[in-house]
């Protein structure tokens, strides 16, 4: 498989790059076309995920967090294409499938949790859309698919069984919408699971149930994740590693106890400083005020700087910053981060 050529490899045996990856991204660079010009979303992301792996991407809103995983499903927009890199899954080119082959894959060995629940089809009951998607995928008839579906919401915390079952999305809370699209994406027991914002919309203790759900699901059945938050705290509790993008790069990767106890990046610095919250982690109020905010605006999509994408922004500018673009270079300690602070004179 061939190794990124924007990343200075890591010492070997460094856990950053598995030896047998699920899932290898590589220098992964989407655009999107606007009437105004071409924004590139993802800048040569790449970054992989063992089997029973939980990666998190972590980054403010517009970084590029959904264009990298919806590039993964075959799923971006008309208006965006794929300009460069390469999509392993168990060693399988993503990018030469047909539509038709990743629509296999897609539920099968890889689904997809959306912020908002708006996979589920408004117009079925829930028990019906969760049977369909197990029987698209896994050879089952319908009293067995049943019954797995009742298994699946008990683990997902839906306990008020043959109300939910035969309701429609819009008569459930969002809590128990979102639960039941988690139990859409684990019921054919997929390989890898990419969980888009999955809690952003959640009061703390669903948030957490759901969280405890990853991580039982990775421990029963070795499920992967690749868990997108702007929240650190959400990948703290879960994640083994963690990404972190700023404007469509990855400025920092490492696993997610290093990268908490010891941030590299001024950008991750920042975000981590600004999410440590002092009041107990169950209060839904005092964790929205606690999100993480860094004063000033990420560059314009639109606009190519010519140094350091963060430098506006960053407590450790220095002059060279604004004409010199850092790399992602390998550190002592196996993790990556893209700074000039970094990189020999
Ligand atoms: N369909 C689209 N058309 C044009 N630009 C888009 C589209 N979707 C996202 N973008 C732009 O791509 C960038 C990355 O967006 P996104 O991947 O949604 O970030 P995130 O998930 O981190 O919030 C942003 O500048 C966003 O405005
Ligand atoms: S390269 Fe310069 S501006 Fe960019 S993060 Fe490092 S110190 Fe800050
Ligand atoms: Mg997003």
């Amino acid at each position: 498989m061939p190794v990124s050529s924007t990343i200075s490899r890591p010492a070997s045996g460094s856990s950053l790059q598995p030896e047998a990856s699920l899932l290898a991204v590589e220098d992964l660079t989407v655009k999107y076309r606007l009437h105004s010009g071409v924004l590139t979303a993802a800048d040569r992301v790449s970054f992989s995920i063992a089997a029973g792996e939980i990666v998190g991407l972590l980054g403010e809103s517009g970084c590029g967090k959904t264009t990298t995983a919806m590039s993964l499903l075959g799923l971006l927009p008309e208006n965006a294409r794929i300009a460069s890199g390469r999509l392993y899954f168990r060693g399988r080119d993503l990018r030469s499938l047909a539509e038709t082959q990743l629509r296999e894959l897609r539920g099968a060995e890889i689904s997809i949790i959306f912020q908002d629940s708006s996979g589920l089809n408004p117009v079925m009951r829930v028990l019906t859309q969760v049977v369909e998607v197990l029987r698209a995928h896994r050879d089952c008839n319908l009293h067995e698919a049943r019954e797995k579906v009742k298994s699946i919401f008990a683990a997902v915390g839906l306990t008020d069984g043959e109300r939910i079952f035969s309701a429609y999305p819009h008569q459930l809370s969002g809590g128990q919408r979102q639960r039941i699209a988690v139990a859409q994406a684990l019921i054919s027991e997929p390989s890898l699971v990419v969980a888009d914002e999955p809690t952003a919309h959640l009061d703390a203790a669903t948030a957490a149930e759901i969280l405890a759900c990853v991580r039982r699901m990775r421990a029963t059945n070795r499920t992967s994740f690749l868990l997108i938050s702007h929240d650190p705290e959400i990948l703290r509790s879960v994640a083994d590693r963690m990404v972190v993008m700023y404007a469509g790069q990855v400025i920092e990767h490492g696993r997610v106890e290093q990268v908490f106890s010891n941030p590299l990046h001024p950008y991750t610095r920042a975000l981590l400083a600004c999410s440590l919250d002092p009041s107990p982690p169950d209060h839904p109020v005092t964790r929205k005020k606690c999100f993480p905010y860094i004063p000033g605006n990420s560059p314009d999509p639109l606009e190519v700087s010519e140094g350091c994408s963060f430098a506006a922004r960053c407590a450790d500018r220095m002059p060279m910053c604004h004409s010199r673009r850092p790399r992602l270079l390998a550190q002592p300690d196996g993790g990556l981060v893209r700074c000039l602070k970094y990189e020999a004179e």
